[in-house]
């Protein structure tokens, strides 16, 4: 159920302070990666979430590529990355964010999809929404269609939710 899902989230994270910078306390989730069970746990409740709606998976670096991989493992379906600037060989679209300092890209094959292909997007943490807002952009300007964007944790009060507009926006656990 998605309350057990919660809770197998909330008891496996660790929250580790200023990480990684001064102020900001980071949700550590590799211990539930690093966890048979609960790694198992929460990618089966997002592949039976999403059952039958989707045709690939993206994941967005670095750590939305474990989920992404054993996501599409257990759907049978393949997984596309979404790279940190000047990764891929052929790059097809990129999209710049602003961050508290500074900017980031991400960046996307040319070669990511076939015309109307059905994309489940996953990441482990739903912070700000710069992340998620330029990786779905980037998905729609490669011709996929979104199916749904899934993270294990949501940090409500930042707002990330609001700044996704209309977009189909899941977390297994919300704080
Ligand atoms: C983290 C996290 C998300 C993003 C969320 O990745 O895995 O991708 O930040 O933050 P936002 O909603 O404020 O954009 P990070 O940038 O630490 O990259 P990494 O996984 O490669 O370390």
């Amino acid at each position: 159920s998605g309350h057990a899902t919660a809770a197998l989230v909330a008891d496996m994270v660790v929250d580790v302070a200023d990480f990684p910078k001064t102020g900001v306390l980071f949700k550590d989730l590799t211990p539930l990666f690093a966890d048979g069970k609960a790694f198992r746990g929460v990618i089966d409740a997002i592949v039976a979430q999403y059952a039958g709606q989707f045709d690939v998976v993206v994941g967005v670096e670095a750590r939305g590529f474990v989920l992404a991989a054993a996501v599409a493992y257990a759907a049978g379906t393949g997984v596309v990355a979404v790279r940190k600037a000047g990764k891929l060989p052929r790059v097809a679209h990129a999209a710049t964010y602003a961050l508290e300092y500074g900017t980031a890209t991400l960046e996307i094959s040319e070669a990511a999809f076939t015309p109307g292909q059905r994309v489940l997007v996953v990441d482990d943490v739903l912070a700000t929404g710069g992340t998620a807002d330029a990786t779905l952009d980037l998905v729609q300007r490669a011709g996929g269609e979104l199916a749904g964007f899934v993270v294990l944790i949501e940090l409500g009060f930042l707002g990330g939710r609001e700044r996704l507009g209309e977009r189909p926006v899941h977390a297994l656990l919300r704080i």
